[in-house]
């Protein structure tokens, strides 16, 4: 049961009256309007200026990233990519002018200063954006949102604000569902099957289908991190007693770094999502330095607040894996370019940035019971296509097949980038006109890859339970990759970053291409599991041993060509988000 979805025409127009760049929204029906916000209470509002040079910090990180460029793996520094994303500084006096005329002080929030942070009253905000603060509470679920239908921001500012966070953006905080896991009970490994991996998933399962090493990493410099939010955490205890149980191979545990975000908890009993997050990288990327990032803002500004921290220090985390999304029809274009552009710059400054794709098959989410088959709900930031997304099969043990909930699909809001453009063509050739009507064919497709996704039996506060989910499949690619990583480290190469380009161009070899099986959705098959690319388990499950050859044997080109660089566009926003499990 997970409700709460809303839809958002954002339609950016001047009325009449009032002077300024307005912008207006209607927000689905089961957002009601409860009452206008409280003039005395507080507001805290993220003020987004624009970049100076977007599509050159886009170009630089294809070029870092492209196997054929001279400047594969050669990332950018911090102050590099600070300089592509830093707002003019006629933006930032424009911008603090206007609010020093009412009196209020801005803080900088991003590391190059194109976010600035304010707190202030309701009524401040009506009058000084032309708004009218309400409450409006989800039908479905506890959840209220304070927004407005509508902002105005005065022309001589306009040019140098691109918009305010929270106004007229609806899109649901992350929110806890029902997990769906299951309290299992294991026979010791003397009385188990020797099929026992077609059952249950246990690192050794994965070392031995996706040939991943047992070995310990031992790179000097190399790290992965760990997203969390709404209060998952992962407990240290957990984690010895996993690795006592399935790991006896490695004598001593290792340890993870547990950092605040935002007032993020940092220490309690274990639960599902976080513990299922830790187990499946430090029991995969075994002795990769691991940081498990809580972040305590669980609204779609989190994710956003997470990167900007990441974005301030100066060594980055090589990996990161996330198992929580949105689904993308709450998003306007300018709030999603906002956390697209933010995985750009992990990107171009060395870090892989990992997705799970989400666990609601080609339809994004359940209304009530019911589903709207008009369109595919394509889920968030899966579609941005400076990430990789990563969704889920089942059977490794042979054949492995797409698992029915794993979400693919198509973005609506990002345009389809160069590197994946044959893949998809072929798969769009290949299903003709199957689901057409139901899915923009010229918006990025996903997910990227994939892993098992079924039944990971996983050590949560005292019990082992099997969970279900793109959840785990995510930290287990990106374990894959860190171990990667680890080679690469320790031959003096640079790691990955961004790895789309190489999957796409070299990779798909070195993947198992996963050919059967489909996402259906809400009275459709949803799209088929084929040979080659396609939007349910994307390019394929790892094969680490190939994909070391891969990695191992780059040698990068000379072309060095201009490359694809997306241009925004604008759809008409609907949304929900889920909590991937
Ligand atoms: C402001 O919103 C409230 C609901 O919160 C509504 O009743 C009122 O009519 C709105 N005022 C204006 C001027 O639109
Ligand atoms: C997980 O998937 C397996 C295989 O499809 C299924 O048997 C099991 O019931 C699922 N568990 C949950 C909790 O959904
Ligand atoms: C690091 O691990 C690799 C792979 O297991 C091994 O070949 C190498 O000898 C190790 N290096 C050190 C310094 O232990
Ligand atoms: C289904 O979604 C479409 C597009 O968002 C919308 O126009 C339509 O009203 C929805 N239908 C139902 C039954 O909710
Ligand atoms: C389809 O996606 C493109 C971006 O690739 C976008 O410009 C266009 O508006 C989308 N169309 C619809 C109907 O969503
Ligand atoms: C963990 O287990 C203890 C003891 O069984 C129980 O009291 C506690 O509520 C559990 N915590 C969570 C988060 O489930």
């Amino acid at each position: 049961m997970f409700p709460a979805l809303l839809t958002a025409l954002s339609i950016v127009a001047l009325s009449l009256g009032v002077l300024g760049r307005q912008t207006t929204v209607v927000p689905k029906s089961n957002f009601v309007p409860l009452h206008p916000a409280s003039t005395s209470s507080s507001l805290q509002l993220t003020l987004v200026l624009p970049p100076a040079n977007i599509d050159g910090l886009h170009r630089a990180l294809y070029d870092v990233s492209d196997p054929q460029s001279a400047n594969y793996g050669k990332h950018l520094s911090k102050a590099d990519v600070e300089a592509f994303v830093a707002p003019e500084p006629d933006s930032v006096k424009a911008v603090t002018d206007w609010l020093a005329q009412h009196s209020i002080h801005a803080q900088t929030v991003s590391p190059s200063g194109d976010m600035l942070r304010i707190d202030i009253p309701v009524s401040t905000a009506n009058t000084l954006l032309a708004a009218n603060f309400t409450v409006f509470k989800d039908k479905y679920s506890d959840v209220t949102l304070t927004r407005t239908l509508s902002v105005t921001i005065p022309d001589d500012v306009a040019p140098y604000l691109e918009y305010i966070y929270p106004t007229t953006q609806f899109v649901m905080p992350l929110q806890p569902k029902n997990p769906p896991f299951e309290v299992v009970t294991l026979p010791p490994k003397s009385k188990r099957q020797t099929d026992f991996c077609a059952v249950d998933v246990l690192p050794e399962c994965l070392e031995s289908y996706y040939h991943i090493p047992t070995t310990p990493a031992n790179a000097t410099g190399n790290s992965i991190g760990v997203s969390g939010y709404i209060d998952e955490i992962a407990s240290e205890q957990d984690l010895q007693i996993f690795f006592f149980a399935w790991r006896p191979d490695v004598p001593t545990p290792p340890e993870f770094t547990v950092v605040s975000v935002e007032g993020g908890i940092t220490s309690g009993q274990g639960t599902p999502e976080a513990s299922l997050d830790i187990q499946y990288t430090v029991g995969i990327a075994t002795n990769v330095p691991t940081t498990f990032y809580s972040v305590g803002e669980p609204s779609a500004q989190g994710a956003i607040d997470l990167v900007n921290f990441l974005l301030g220090l100066d060594e980055l985390p090589l990996v990161l894996t996330t198992s929580y999304g949105f689904f993308e029809s709450g998003f306007d274009v300018d709030f999603a370019n906002t956390f697209c552009n933010a995985y750009a710059q992990l990107g171009a400054r060395g870090t892989s940035v990992l997705f799970a794709s989400g666990d609601t098959g080609v339809y994004g989410f359940e209304f009530e019971g019911t589903c709207n088959t008009t369109v595919f709900e394509p889920t968030f930031p899966s579609g941005c296509p400076f990430l990789t997304s990563v969704g889920g099969t089942t059977g490794f043990d042979g054949p492995e097949v797409a698992a029915d909930f794993s979400s693919g699909g198509f973005s609506n809001i990002f345009p389809q980038p160069d590197y994946q453009r044959t893949a998809v063509q072929n798969y769009l050739n290949t299903i003709g006109t199957l689901n057409a009507g139901l899915f923009n064919s010229s918006g990025r497709a996903f997910p990227d890859v994939s892993a098992q996704a079924v039944r990971y039996i996983t050590e949560v506060n005292g019990s082992f339970i099997g969970i279900n989910g793109t959840s785990a499949s995510s930290p287990v690619f990106a374990s894959v990759v860190a171990l990667l990583n680890d080679a690469r480290l320790n031959s003096g190469q640079p790691p990955l970053g961004f790895i789309n380009p190489l999957l796409y161009s070299q990779g798909a070899a070195a993947l198992n291409d996963v050919t059967s099986g489909s996402n259906p959705g809400c009275g459709t098959q949803g799209f088929p599991a084929l040979e080659g690319w396609d939007p349910a388990t994307g390019l394929g499950s790892p094969d680490f041993d190939k994909l070391l050859a891969l990695v191992s044997g780059i040698q990068p080109g000379f072309s060095d060509e201009i490359r694809h660089s997306p241009s925004k566009s604008v759809f008409d926003a609907e949304g929900d988000i889920y909590h991937l499990m």
